[in-house]
């Protein structure tokens, strides 16, 4: 029956690519559903998206070790072969696989989810929200966030602030943030395209640009696994080599900043729910690969560029967060210089982490005397490739959520930047029909916008815990 699916559904992968009916985080309640993400170990050679199932498992782990075989036996396409759902009542697990970015340069993920027989896919129906009340004419967020010492934030792209066609791409981003990130322009890739060669210009633009505007930047990032050029990637280099590539990368990188950059992102995303994950080019070849990052940013940047290790799916208690939290106690317990933690909050409406979940988590990492970065949070409205609409409900209820996330850094003193992953639904990495952020694609204030506002100024947004 499986084969036959395959076979059958083979032909339309890509028009079958909506259909997956999978949440990326884990859904703690629901154990029938788990879920996670795995790097694609190649870069991606063409831009495409494709969907598999990438057959029967039996449990959670296997499906995910299938899911790493899957990508790492088709590097840079991930070549599943459909999302049928089985109709046969057995268990399997499914892959989707996708190349962001330009063809050439974009890179690759892929989601893995597992459903045990019986267990219908797709989102659960939403709940009905209450309307969002609208917010005091003229409030930005960044006049409502200082009045609770909190830094709102969003990342930023050259290609906006320059655009002389969409004004207010600088015009919002300006005077509504008080932090910004470079989406893309500090990451190595960007930066650092030859091994002899530095491009600062894009970055050097975002810093610039947000300097002016009064912003603060949050550096990112300074060690990836992802993103990363084709010298860095292909050369043969030695652990030894490497180790010096990366402190040398960070010596230039920081310090070319200095303390311009608040803090950086030192690594990004080197953790899996079993620890360190394989991170070309630098996990496993350098097994302390961590610890030298962060110790050649302390030493370039000093005491006051504040060094944070940021990662996704590790916003509630979860095995993957555990993990981070064991990494950075870790590096403590060793003298190694690190600052805080960036919980991305890449979320949806529905299917994510519940709030009291959040904050129990954000607890630990404060005990620990770190500070707490809500970095890359985005809400999508609905499930991406979907085809569903994004009804006013649900614009609603991803109001509600956004307050409810920031109610949760609110309450919590060592939560100090809430920060969007973007700000226009026009602009998202996610796609415009998930309506993911806190403006419109016309920058019309969402009633996300809204309940944000409110929170900031009176905490009386209607707020109330959502976990779907
Ligand atoms: C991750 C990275 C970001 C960005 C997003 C997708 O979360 O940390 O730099 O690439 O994915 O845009």
């Amino acid at each position: 029956m499986f084969l036959a699916l395959l076979v059958l559904c083979s032909r339309s992968a890509a028009s079958d690519d909506g259909t997956f009916p999978y949440h990326r985080t884990r859904v703690p309640t629901d154990k029938d559903i788990e879920l996670s993400y795995v790097q694609l170990k190649q870069p991606c050679q063409k831009a495409v998206a494709v969907s598999g199932n990438v057959g029967p498992v039996a449990n959670v782990a296997a499906c995910e070790a299938k899911c790493t075989a899957q990508a790492a036996a088709a590097p840079g396409t991930g070549e599943a072969a459909c999302v049928a759902v089985d109709t046969d009542g057995s268990s399997n697990c499914y892959m989707k696989s996708h190349c962001e970015g330009d063809a050439g340069a974009c890179y690759g993920r892929a989601e893995c989810g597992y459903r045990q027989a019986g267990v219908p896919p797709g989102p659960t129906p939403a709940p009905p929200a209450p309307p969002v009340p609208p917010s005091p004419p003229g409030v930005t967020l960044r006049q409502a966030a200082a009045k609770r010492g909190v830094y709102i934030g969003t990342a930023t792209n050259v290609a906006g602030l320059t655009n002389a066609s969409e004004p207010l791409y600088k015009q919002t981003e300006q005077a509504q943030f008080s932090l910004t990130t470079a989406e893309n322009a500090c990451k190595w890739g960007p930066i650092h395209p030859e091994q002899d060669t530095y491009t600062f210009e894009d970055c050097d633009y975002i810093f610039a640009e947000a300097l002016a505007a009064k912003q603060v930047v949050r550096g990112h990032n300074l060690c990836w696994h992802t993103e990363n050029p084709p010298w860095l990637l292909n050369g043969k280099w030695s652990p030894t080599q490497l180790t010096s590539i990366l402190q040398d990368h960070i010596a230039k990188v920081v310090t070319h900043y200095n303390t311009s950059a608040y803090a950086w992102d030192v690594v990004n995303e080197a953790l899996d729910n079993n620890g360190l994950k394989p991170s070309q080019p630098w996990y496993p070849a350098v097994p302390n690969y961590i610890d030298v990052a962060f110790q050649a940013a302390r030493k370039a940047g000093g005491p006051d560029v504040k060094l944070f290790y940021n990662d996704y799916s590790v916003e509630g208690m979860s095995p993957k967060s555990d993990q981070m939290y064991k990494l950075v106690k870790s590096m403590q317990d060793r003298n190694i210089p690190i600052d805080g933690v960036g919980l991305q909050f890449h979320w949806g409406v529905q299917g994510h982490d519940s709030l009291d979940s959040v904050a129990q988590n954000m607890a630990r990492f404060a005990a620990l005397g770190l500070e707490i970065h809500i970095t890359e949070l985005d809400i999508k409205c609905t499930p991406k490739n979907s085809g569903q609409p994004c009804t006013p409900n649900l614009l609603n209820l991803q109001a509600q959520l956004y307050a409810d996330i920031l109610k949760t850094c609110l309450a919590q003193p060592k939560c100090t930047s809430f920060e969007t992953w973007g700000f226009t639904d026009k602009h998202t990495w996610i796609g415009s029909a998930s309506a993911p952020l806190l403006f419109d694609v016309n920058y019309k204030p969402k009633p996300a916008f809204d309940a944000l506002v409110n929170l900031l100024l009176n905490g009386t947004a209607q707020v109330q815990q959502q976990a779907i």
